[in-house]
């Protein structure tokens, strides 16, 4: 008997000492001190012992069952402990790790560069204007001197919605509106921005929608070197104080003379003949402008032997090209927020 406990001690022990997790320990509970157990059925046994003999035999029994239940509960100790340890291992927060960045919202650099562009001209008393995107042949075209059959016409290749209506090819429409909004002859000193349309393939340069701010001064008095000083004000501003411009005869129907303006290369002021933005010319162009033409005033309401009027319009994207180095127009409209972040 006393062999057969010590026997059934051992085996407990190494299997406990063998159990890797709480399920098989409670297994191993269950077969050693369970109601089947071998323990169990000794101390059935023991009914058939002498009364001299069961005390101490019902001892070994007990003693036996003891530390059985010793070492299990030692066991389940450590294994408990040691779950715990593996839960805070696999769990473990690295707070040195950098956080995730949030980015904030924040405007489009077309938004951004019209925004500085605006305020430039509202610093110098200029109102803002705006004119509908959806236009009429006559505001877009007509009200410009450009009658039906004009062959400048075709330096704008235009969406037509029908023969009358079109999605507006250029700001300048805004110019003959805001002239008919006034009268007698009323001081205009307005820009007009917004988006402009036309059939163009979608390339580096090109984009079939893309934006545009007019400008319109209309008083008496006005000459062409009110134009000349206020251009190269705005340049100044928007591009730099060392900004010098540069005015080219040029041709619009709606200005008389007509000129197209560039601006000093603010990237390599001239000096570089392998200048990916001046390819080494030292200008760039920048904008369309002229004195308003006597017939469209007169077309509007205004009276050409009294008042005058300089006009001029620009595309914000290549402005914001420009200030901001972009090579390529089609970032602004892709939406690609590793390009946007950037501003
Ligand atoms: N509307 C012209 C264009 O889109 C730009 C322009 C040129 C506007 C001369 C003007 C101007 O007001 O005077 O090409």
């Amino acid at each position: 008997m006393e062999n057969k406990v010590k026997e059934l001690c051992d085996a407990a022990s190494s299997a406990i000492n063998a159990v890797a997790d709480l399920k098989a320990l409670d297994d191993i509970r269950v077969k050693f001190l369970g109601k089947k157990s071998e323990i169990t059925t000794l101390v059935k046994v023991m009914n058939e012992l002498s009364a001299e003999e069961k005390p101490r035999v019902g001892k070994i029994i007990n003693d036996a069952r003891n530390q059985i239940k010793n070492l299990i509960d030692e066991k389940k100790a450590a294994l408990k402990a040691q779950e715990l340890q593996n839960k805070l291992a696999s769990e473990k927060i690295d707070v040195t790790l950098s956080g995730r960045k949030i980015y904030r919202g924040h405007l489009h650099p077309l938004t951004l560069t019209l925004n500085r562009v605006k305020e430039i001209f509202i610093s110098m008393g200029y109102s803002v204007e705006e004119g509908p995107e959806v236009e009429t042949d006559y505001f877009n075209f007509e009200a410009l001197t450009l009658p039906k059959d004009h062959p400048a016409r075709d330096m704008q290749d235009s969406f037509y919605i029908t023969e009358e209506i079109l999605l507006r090819t250029q700001t300048s429409p805004v110019q003959a509106r805001t002239m008919q909004k006034n009268s007698n002859n009323a001081p205009i000193r307005m820009i007009a921005p917004g988006r402009v349309y036309r059939r163009d393939d979608y390339d580096a340069s090109h984009s079939p929608m893309f934006t545009q701010v007019e400008g319109l001064v209309v008083d008496e008095g006005i000459t062409f070197a009110d134009l000349k000083g206020t251009l190269d004000f705005f340049c100044k501003k928007i591009f730099g104080e060392t900004a010098q411009i540069r005015l080219r005869p040029s041709f619009f129907p709606f200005t008389e003379p007509s000129t197209e303006v560039d601006v000093s290369c603010m990237m390599c002021h001239g000096s570089d003949e392998h200048c990916k933005v001046c390819h080494g010319s030292g200008w760039l162009e920048i904008l369309g402008a002229g004195m308003v033409h006597p017939d469209v005033l007169s077309m509007s309401g205004y009276a050409p032997s009294k008042v005058s009027g300089f006009a001029f319009g620009m595309g914000i994207e290549r402005i914001a090209m420009l200030t901001y180095g972009i090579d390529d127009l089609r970032y602004f409209f892709e939406n690609d927020t590793r390009f946007l972040h950037q501003f």
